[in-house]
């Protein structure tokens, strides 16, 4: 979704910030553009990537030494250069980028119209830039004209702004949830970008403004304020990431390095949060007393996208170690619906951005009714973090790529975790359970190792026999079946592919009446308590001459022989199978968008962090 980068100081103002937006551009956008200034304001914009931007830039430089950019995701008005942010007021004197929506733009443009201001885009950005110069021209200074202008707004917004007039400093303000504000401190220079890869590079010491908070930064010093102006001093976090994590490496794609990553990735989520001697588990940013742990009666897990398959295999994981009911809702759906909480409730958020706005809202509307809130966050300091009660960090490190694969496992890897951590605390795991489901943990990276050796399955191949297809079914039982569900949504999102996840009993009340001998049909067959029946399914399928792909456990030799191909992966424990049979649906969905020329980073009309509803 739309990124914004701002820098001040004394190099190359431009480069700064279009490289800082490259760095952004597996968000997902549309069109981009930069202001800088220069003694004049002077601004760059261009439809699609932003090698289309880099000619612009290269055919007519931008100088100067302060200057903020946009990288765009259309919500009101095509994704056209007259679009793309920034947008300038009649006289060229101010330039405004924005994440988020103006909710009463309509009212507001009507207004501004009336008063004489002509519009020239289609966004509702722009009339942030001219209600801030309608404030200007009554006499204001930038920040007041900007503070004004700024409370004049519905919606969640992030916005930066810069003016002519006022030529060393940016003012930039979060309003609500639409993705975060971040200021990046230098020595002579400062930064500001909506997520910390964009100024990663040059500073680890960021600051995070909150919902209604101003900053105005110049090359000297950064100064803070709420919205009502009263004066506030914010604290500085040291960003533990390198650089290098957050680049590609030998990989050709960020979305294919993220999946090599996983048996790493798993290994940090689990190291240090259980004593592999005792199976003992210990959640430091989620201190419980045993009676605390006793007192829950449900837990709603709220998430979006992959988060929301994630959640739905927590259930089987926290249910069965647990004890605790588990209900799994879309964010979306959940911060709409009434939803019957009370203090017994525990309300659990999974988002790997910490910034997604519909889980945002599903986590303030619990709050509002009184229940405690968590939150299983990937992004350290993200908003989801610091407003919830309690938080488990995934340790998956950055993820680029726009589809979602490691912090699906880091996130199977914390719930599992979790659902130990409320076992022991309840006292419904015993000494002996809990050092072999400890066991059972500590060989997972290892086995998710094997399933990503070369030659173990050929991906390639199966992916090129398929890759013209026009539907995909997934069939999966008990855990297995959120995994189905994932596996289809990695196919839709980066191949483009319609495919549907299914759970393999329900098969038969619909999904049956679309076999045939082009439908691809993926089976997740593991040896579990639920295997005889998932032979059955294969065999309805194979009966409607459906072609049957099976994800067996290695070995299986009755599935494999009536299967028209296999995925294998080595057996665990049931409850930690979906960390390893989700891993073939990612190679398998990746080798097909390969096959079909699609974007596998950057897929058509997606973002990485969702902060629009
Ligand atoms: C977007 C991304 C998905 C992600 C979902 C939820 O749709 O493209 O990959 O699963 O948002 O994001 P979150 O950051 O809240 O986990």
């Amino acid at each position: 979704m739309c990124g914004i980068v701002g820098y001040v100081g004394t190099k190359d103002a431009s480069s700064i910030v279009f490289e800082g937006l490259k760095k952004l551009e597996y968000r997902g956008y549309d069109s981009a553009g930069i202001a800088s200034i220069n003694g004049d304001l002077d601004i760059r914009r261009a439809e699609g990537k932003l090698a289309n931007l880099e000619a612009k830039l290269r055919e007519a430089p931008l100088e100067g030494h302060l200057a903020i950019g946009h990288t765009r995701w259309a919500t009101h008005g095509a994704p056209i250069e007259r679009n793309a942010h920034p947008h300038a007021d009649e006289t060229r004197a101010i330039a405004v980028v924005q994440n988020g929506i103006v909710e009463n733009f309509m009212t507001l443009r009507a207004q501004l119209q009336q008063e004489g201001h002509e519009f020239k885009s289609d966004t509702d950005t722009e009339v942030i830039t001219h209600l801030i110069d309608k404030f200007l021209a009554e006499g204001d200074e930038l920040v007041e004209a900007c503070r004004r202008a700024f409370g004049e707004l519905q919606g969640a917004h992030a916005i930066a702004v810069v003016s002519k007039q006022e030529p060393d400093k940016i003012v930039t303000v979060r309003l609500g949830n639409a993705g975060g504000v971040i200021v990046g401190l230098g020595k002579g220079e400062n930064y500001l970008a909506s997520d910390i890869p964009a100024i990663l590079e040059h500073t680890q010491r960021v600051i995070y403004l909150e919902d209604r908070e101003m900053a105005v930064i110049t090359a000297g010093g950064v100064s803070f304020s709420r919205l009502n102006g009263q004066a506030i001093s914010k604290e500085v976090h040291q960003i533990t990431w390198d650089p290098i994590s957050a680049a590609k490496g030998p990989y050709r794609h960020f979305m294919q390095k993220e999946i090599y990553e996983q048996p790493q990735s798993v290994q940090s989520t689990i190291r240090g949060r259980i004593d592999f001697t005792t199976g003992q588990v210990s959640l430091e940013e989620l201190p419980l007393t045993p009676a605390e742990a006793k007192a829950i009666e449900r837990i709603i897990i709220v998430a979006c996208g992959t988060s929301a398959y994630a959640g739905q295999v927590g259930k089987f994981m926290i249910e069965k170690l647990a004890r605790i009911n588990v209900l799994v809702d879309y964010a979306s759906e959940f911060r709409y619906r009434d939803p019957l909480i009370d203090d017994r409730t525990v309300v659990l958020a999974i988002t790997q951005s910490g910034e997604t706005v519909d889980t945002l809202a599903a986590l303030e509307e619990a709050k509002s009714k009184g229940a405690k809130i968590w939150s299983i966050v990937n992004m350290h300091g993200s908003m989801a973090h610091r407003i919830s009660d309690g938080a488990i960090l995934m340790q998956a490190g950055p993820e680029i790529g726009v589809a979602s694969t490691k912090a699906f496992t880091a996130t199977l890897a914390d719930l599992f975790l979790l659902g130990m951590y409320l076992g022991q605390l309840r006292g419904v795991l015993s000494a002996e359970e809990s050092f072999e489901l400890a066991t059972a943990l500590a060989h997972l990276p290892e086995l998710a190792g094997e399933v990503l050796a070369e030659g173990y399955n050929d991906y390639t191949k199966l992916a090129n026999l398929y890759h013209k297809q026009e539907h995909f079914l997934f069939l999966g039982r008990g855990p297995n079946y959120p995994v189905a569900l994932e596996g289809a949504l990695k196919l839709k999102e980066i191949s483009y592919i319609h495919a549907e996840g299914y759970p393999a009993g329900e098969m038969k009340h619909g999904p049956i009446a679309l076999i045939d001998d082009h439908m691809p049909v993926v089976c997740i067959v593991t040896q579990d308590h639920v295997y005889d029946k998932m032979i059955s399914q294969i065999e309805q399928v194979r009966a409607r001459n459906g072609i049957v792909i099976s994800l067996i456990n290695e070995g299986d030799e009755e599935v494999a022989k009536k299967s028209d191909h296999v995925l294998r992966i080595p057996k665990a424990h049931p409850l930690l199978t979906p960390i390893l049979s989700v891993i073939p649906l990612q190679l398998l969905a990746y080798h097909t968008a390969i096959w079909r020329g699609a974007d596998v980073d950057q897929p058509r009309n997606l973002a990485k962090s969702v902060t629009v509803e």
